[in-house]
């Protein structure tokens, strides 16, 4: 039987998503066609929207997050088949191809950044971690970045601690999960509504972000431990700075931060800006350690929870721009997602 697709177009800046047919993407050598379920919604989508990542190429289908069914597998993958319920990383956003965005009804994926999800996982629940996985994988294990010894390897971090800052928003739930399965100690920070969220994602102590003493009292509990550096899961300058600072306070080390580093970030500190999509298309090495080797048997056993919790904003691709538009003032400790 024929597919239809339908899409959630992205034709200029400032304007609305348009829902209109799109071609089914056919998965070439590598890929898999994905008939999703549910998209979660990011900070990125909104900020391209808005004009502060100008794309060439429109008309394009934005979106990272998918999760759904199998309904094709190209050629040269194994490990995968038509039916399988699985989660990925749509990577559109580099290569401008509509049909590897995420905002429409069946996404063209590269296998690499595919994993199968357990029953008991829903799409929902799902849709939220492929995008905040590889963000906080490529700031933890990338070489160039904080190049820490992926979960399969975790003996080589044992004895080291990690300060995530933001612990509670999408890239610093996952980055915390990821670096305690790769045996770091994690100091991590929150507002405090959101410590107990932090506390069960495996974060060993957790510190209130808008405290004045924060950095002191992170300084004073991190000093007893083999410093791995920290990750900046926010990227506001205060986030960038006060990490640093910690980092200063400590001796210097490696800041892996979300967005381009601020240019006045002390000189004992390596600032490193993390992206997302390095590990599918540079440093695979880190994609295939993550997505292929450690994640599906850490969704299986629960070792990774999807966090934060996901809020269904509404069904169908007409829901896509009002879960934009939703995000946008700012979220605690939820994704947006949108089920289709
Ligand atoms: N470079 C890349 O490849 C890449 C990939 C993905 C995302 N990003 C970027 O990473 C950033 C985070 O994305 P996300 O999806 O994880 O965001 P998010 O989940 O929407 O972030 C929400 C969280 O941010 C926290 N927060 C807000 N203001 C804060 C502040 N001043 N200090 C500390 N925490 C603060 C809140 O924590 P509390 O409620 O606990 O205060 C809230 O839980 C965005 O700028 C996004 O564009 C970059």
């Amino acid at each position: 039987m024929a597919l239809n697709n339908q899409a959630a177009w992205f034709h200029k800046t400032n304007e609305k998503l348009q829902i209109g047919p799109a071609e089914v993407g056919k998965p070439g050598a590598g890929e898999i066609l994905i008939k999703n379920h549910a998209v979660a919604i990011a900070p990125v989508d909104w900020k391209i929207q808005d004009g502060a990542f100008p794309l060439t190429g429109l008309p394009r289908v934005l979106g990272n997050d998918v999760a759904g069914e199998i309904v094709e597998v190209g050629e040269n993958v194994s490990g995968f088949s038509k039916g399988q319920r699985v989660l990925g990383h749509a990577i559109g956003l580099v290569t401008g191809r509509p049909e590897q965005g995420a905002f429409q009804n069946f996404t063209v994926v590269p296998a690499i950044a595919v994993s199968p999800i357990p029953d008991k996982l829903s799409y929902e629940e799902a849709s939220v971690l492929p995008l905040a996985i590889s963000t906080a994988a490529d700031g933890l294990f990338h070489k160039d970045k904080l190049g820490l010894a992926t979960p399969g390897h975790k003996e080589e971090n044992s004895g080291k601690a990690i300060l995530i800052w933001g612990g509670s928003s999408s890239v610093g739930t996952a980055a915390i999960q990821l670096a305690v399965a790769a045996g770091l100690k994690v100091f991590a920070t929150a507002s405090k509504k959101n410590f107990e969220l932090v506390k069960e994602l495996g974060a060993s102590e957790v510190f209130d972000h808008a405290s004045p003493s924060v950095v002191g009292d992170l300084t004073a509990a991190l000093q007893k431990y083999t410093l791995a550096g920290a990750y900046d899961a926010i990227g506001s300058r205060d986030s960038q700075l006060n990490s640093a600072q910690v980092l200063v306070q400590l001796g210097g080390g490696t800041l892996a931060v979300v967005i381009p580093p601020i240019a006045d970030i002390p000189a004992t500190v390596n600032a490193k800006a993390v992206f997302a999509l390095a590990i599918l298309l540079q440093d695979k090495e880190v994609g295939e350690a993550i997505y292929r080797d450690f994640l599906p048997a850490a969704l299986e056993s629960g070792q990774i929870k999807p966090a934060p919790k996901a809020e269904v904003v509404g069904h169908g691709l007409e829901y896509i721009q009002p879960a934009i538009d939703a995000l946008r003032p700012g979220v605690s400790a939820k994704k947006l997602v949108v089920t289709l």
